[in-house]
């Protein structure tokens, strides 16, 4: 599995996106050790909050299937699924990754150009906590 198809499977899972009230579609796909991916788009709710990440519905999907070993994500997102920069996970979706990622978990951040910025766990939450 390359980068580039993790992008491409992030952006299909952007089309997927529901937000009526932001207008954010975010999409993200989730490469396991096993070579499978699992991806998520964001799902929005009227009380707002029970709202859902793209990153965590990827998650979710993930570790309800059984999976606890991961490599890479991919996410995307932009105001009405149109790309126009990086789309980095918010606080809460990067503490849902250092749960269940080694700090060399890598995240592409995708860009405007297609092409993905790439930082690793460490690197988007130093210090982390963790138990
Ligand atoms: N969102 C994500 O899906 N992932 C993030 O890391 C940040 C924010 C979604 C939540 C909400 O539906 C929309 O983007 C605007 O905040």
């Amino acid at each position: 599995m390359t980068a580039e198809l993790l992008i491409t499977k992030a952006k299909e899972a952007m089309e997927k996106a529901y937000a009526p009230y932001s207008g954010y579609k975010v999409g993200a796909a989730l490469l396991c050790a096993d070579g499978s991916v699992y991806s998520g788009c964001n799902i929005e709710n009227a009380a707002y909050s029970p709202t859902i990440c793209a990153e965590r519905t990827a998650f979710a999907k993930a570790v309800s299937e059984g999976q606890r070993d991961f490599v890479a994500i991919a996410v995307c997102g932009g105001k009405d699924g149109v790309i126009t920069g990086l789309f980095p996970p918010c606080g809460v979706c990067r503490q849902v990754m250092k749960e269940f990622c080694r700090e060399d978990f890598l995240i592409y951040m995708v860009g405007a150009d297609g092409s993905a910025e790439t930082r690793t766990l460490a690197q988007l939450l130093p210090e982390s906590f963790s138990l």
